[in-house]
């Protein structure tokens, strides 16, 4: 009964798409269990570039079967757009499955992730906007509507009527803004309820049946370990468990049927949104990074804040998602830098921490000073061609023995590119 989980070890945007779409041709299955279109992973197949952000990156593999687990909050309106734009695409989504139980994104939602940023003002999150939040804190609240509702005229319709009740007094007089109606509402969604029903299923029965057939399974996380809601710089985090332990959780699997855990780092750290980020750079070094990277938001297009890779960051996702593997990528894009800085600890007040810090005041920019390893680059060398471990120049293959000793996780895909054959394998294997 094998299976992978895939997750990002730092605040997302890693490469998970490009990684789960390279290994997909290994796996039967490839399963979104969290988060929902605050995703954006980038896909690249006959030289075209694509951001999915609601359908696991397995899609481009006509042979695999694309899930979205019950973990995930679905937006109908996303959903249509993205079966339409594979369509468009020539890639079929016939074969995607939809979990009975996932949630739905309401419209809302959306409005109230907008209200609730906006009255946080300069402490806002810096969300995605999508209603990702308040869906999931209607999940919890135990007043969310699923998949099966939509399904349901009469169950919706009471489901919705309940909901508003309540949402439009908080819209309307918390925050000024305008109301739903239950009519309005059914005749957007009523439509997509005809556009999900072929693809619904009871995903856990599905998984439980294929694991049993020794069917292969990859469990794609969205967003990043630093971004999961336990385990996160909350409050600046989203909604879901993006880390390992939200696979079984988000899908209905049991976590023995886990066999390996794939983590993907950037040979560098961006993040997108606020919050603390102890490797910052906010000088033109951040800014060549994220220049050279093209580091900006797939779904929102903002600019993604740009560092140096986190060793201390690393190690925790190592521990709270018990990484087997990790795939570096972005690695090409050291190439612009002279010399490497990689934060090996931190020091705060006096103290050094090796580990994670208990308290995340430490991580602040006012409280902490990174301890920097500094070693040399190979500044001006293309690596976009090399394919294998021993065509790197000699202190690209330093630093990645250095991360790796660093973690204690071997780095067995490194990714020198974003097309698929810029991949160079060192032992990466999915049984
Ligand atoms: P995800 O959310 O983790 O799937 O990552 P995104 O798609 O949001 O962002 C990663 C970006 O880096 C995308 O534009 C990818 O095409 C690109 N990318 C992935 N791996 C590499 C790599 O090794 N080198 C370079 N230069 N770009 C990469
Ligand atoms: P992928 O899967 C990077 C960030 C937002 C914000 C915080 C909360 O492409 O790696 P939300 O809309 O989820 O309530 O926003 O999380 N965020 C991401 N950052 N990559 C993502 O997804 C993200 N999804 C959410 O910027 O800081
Ligand atoms: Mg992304």
């Amino acid at each position: 009964m094998p299976s992978t989980v895939l997750v990002g070890a730092q605040w997302g945007d890693e490469g998970k798409g490009k990684i789960t779409d390279l290994i997909s041709s290994d796996y039967d299955y490839v399963v979104r269990f969290q988060g929902g279109n605050n995703a954006g992973h980038t896909v690249i197949a006959d030289g075209k570039k694509l951001a999915l952000r609601l359908t696991p990156s397995g899609v481009m593999n006509p042979a695999c079967v694309p899930v979205i687990g019950n973990g995930v909050v679905v937006d109908p309106r996303v959903l249509a757009g993205e079966i339409d734009m594979l369509a468009e695409n020539g890639i079929s989504t016939e074969k995607l499955v939809i979990s009975c139980d996932a949630h739905v994104i309401m419209p809302y939602h959306i409005a109230l992730d907008g209200a609730q940023e906006m009255r946080l003002g300069k402490h806002e999150i810096g969300t995605t906007k999508n209603g990702i939040g308040p869906a999931y804190k209607d999940k919890a609240g135990r007043t969310g509507i699923r998949i099966q509702d939509l399904l349901d005229e009469k169950i919706f319709r009471e489901k919705l009527e309940t909901a508003l009740e309540y949402k439009n007094q908080v819209l309307e007089k918390i925050y000024g803004l305008p109301t739903f109606t239950v009519d309005q509402i059914l005749e957007e969604y009523l439509p997509y309820a005809d556009l999900i029903r072929p693809h619904m299923a009871e995903t856990a029965q599905l998984l439980n049946e294929a694991l049993r057939a020794d069917k292969n399974i990859l469990f794609e996380g969205a967003q990043g370990t630093l971004l999961d809601i336990d385990h996160g710089t909350y409050p600046f985090v989203t909604s879901s468990s993006c880390c390992a332990g939200g696979a079984p959780t988000g899908s209905g699997v049991g976590p023995k049927a886990v066999t390996k855990v794939l983590g993907i780092t950037k040979a560098y750290i961006t993040r997108v949104g606020s919050g603390p980020f102890p490797t910052e750079l906010k000088d033109e070094t951040g800014e060549l990074l994220g220049q050279v990277g093209g580091e900006f938001g797939v779904v929102t297009g903002r600019k993604r804040r740009c560092g140096w890779f986190d060793a201390v960051i690393a190690r925790y996702a190592a521990d709270v998602n018990s990484l087997t593997d990790i795939a570096l990528t972005k690695l090409d894009v050291l190439s612009a830098v002279d010399t490497i800085k990689i934060c090996v600890a931190y020091e705060a007040d006096g103290v050094r921490y090796d580990y994670f810090p208990m308290q995340h005041s430490v991580l602040y920019p006012k409280n902490v000073t990174p301890i920097y390893e500094e070693l040399p680059g190979w500044k001006g060398e293309d690596i976009t061609a090399c394919r294998s471990f021993e065509d790197l120049p000699a202190n690209a293959q330093a630093y990645v023995q250095y991360l790796e000793e660093m973690i204690g996780v071997p780095m067995s895909i490194i990714a020198v590119g974003p097309d698929r054959e810029q991949t160079i394998f060192r032992g990466w294997s999915s049984r």
